[in-house]
């Protein structure tokens, strides 16, 4: 209950940024998922409550548009690169290697909460190449295995055994 609230109070706080938003629906939303790091169910039933737009409505835009994001991300924000570097290196291996080792399609989250991923442009570290990306820090000349090793390490990190070291 108190999640709950606290999350209208923030949608709230956002909304007032808008005198009008019917007409800045995408930059309402951008706003909200800005704080929220995805769109909460509870956030666009909050924003058709206050602004009296259709929560279909909202839902209809959100699922528009791929820089809207309805899930909750996981805790490690997986960035695969397939700029073209990493294209030309096999980048495709490695997503197919976090999709394996996580168990979840592309923006989807793992059901404990841990992964997410992304397929995304450049990361600036084409010399690495192929490179993923995970909150910030970058793995470069990944293949199969490597994937599965930081993946595995990260989740042993979390259950508090061995491989808590993210170097690479
Ligand atoms: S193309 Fe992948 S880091 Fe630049």
């Amino acid at each position: 209950m108190e999640l709950l609230v606290d999350l209208q109070q923030k949608t709230s706080a956002t909304l007032q940024k808008y005198p009008e938003p019917k007409d800045a629906l995408i930059s309402v939303l951008q706003d909200v998922q800005e704080v929220f790091g995805y769109l909460p169910e509870d956030a666009l039933r909050c924003i058709a409550a206050e602004t009296g737009i259709a929560a279909s409505q909202l839902t209809g835009v959100a699922s528009f548009y791929a820089q809207f994001r309805m899930e909750k991300p996981g805790k490690y924000q997986i960035m695969v690169c397939m700029g073209t570097a990493c294209h030309v290196n096999k980048g495709e291996r490695v997503a197919d290697a976090v999709r394996e080792f996580t168990g979840v399609e592309e923006g989807e989250t793992t059901p404990d909460g841990l992964f997410s991923w992304e397929e995304v442009a450049c990361l600036g570290c084409c010399s690495l190449s192929p490179v993923m990306m995970i909150n910030g820090t970058a793995y470069g000349k990944l293949d199969k295995d490597k994937v599965k090793k930081i993946i595995n390490d990260l989740r042993n990190a979390e259950k508090g055994g061995e491989g808590a070291c993210v170097c690479s």
